[in-house]
């Protein structure tokens, strides 16, 4: 399959970068790039990072790794969608991601996941039937301070329980289900 994104999201670039001068998972994954010299071959090394901080890679993400790497986003998009291993943004209406790195598991991330796993029926990868709730992991999110972390929407969320992501859940299943 040959994917590439519109012209109407490519421009959406100085957004995106507004958007990313505000988020400590894109600065993480710039140190990244960084690390690696902003060179273009390592392009799967950064994708890879980039999934592991926010459990998909969103259409924003690509631009921003395209525009980093000064590679064309449809070379970007068209890795990120060749290997099963990366995983686009989840076609669910919301998203949910329970970060299941080390600091956030010590401190009950298993236990969130678990129990939003339960509510949804569904495990991680996965999008309710209805296609209301997407569910991911992510491996660190850049917010060990606050963990466990989970991002709902987009939003980093500090110091899950069970019950507060329950309570988030709610909102999306419609009449409190
Ligand atoms: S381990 Fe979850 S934010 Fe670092």
């Amino acid at each position: 399959m040959i994917a590439t994104l519109s012209n109407k999201k490519k421009n959406r670039l100085p957004q995106v970068l507004e958007h990313a001068s505000g988020d400590k998972r894109f600065k993480i994954l710039e140190a990244h790039i960084k690390k690696h010299q902003f060179k273009q071959d390592a392009l799967i090394e950064v994708l890879h990072k980039a999934q592991e901080l926010f459990g998909y890679l969103e259409d924003d993400l690509l631009l921003f790794v395209a525009y980093r790497l000064k590679l064309p986003t449809s070379r970007v998009y068209g890795v990120a969608t060749f290997y099963h291993f990366f995983t686009l943004k989840p076609k669910g209406k919301h998203t949910c991601v329970v970060c299941m790195g080390t600091a956030c598991y010590v401190r009950g991330a298993d236990k969130v996941l678990a129990a939003v796993e339960d509510k949804t029926g569904i495990k991680a990868g996965e999008t309710t039937p209805d296609g209301e709730i997407s569910l991911l992991t992510a491996r660190c999110i850049g917010a060990c301070g606050i963990a466990p972390a989970a991002v709902y929407d987009g939003t980093v969320t500090p110091r899950q329980t069970p019950d507060l992501a329950l309570e988030k859940l709610k909102g999306w299943m419609g009449h409190g289900n």
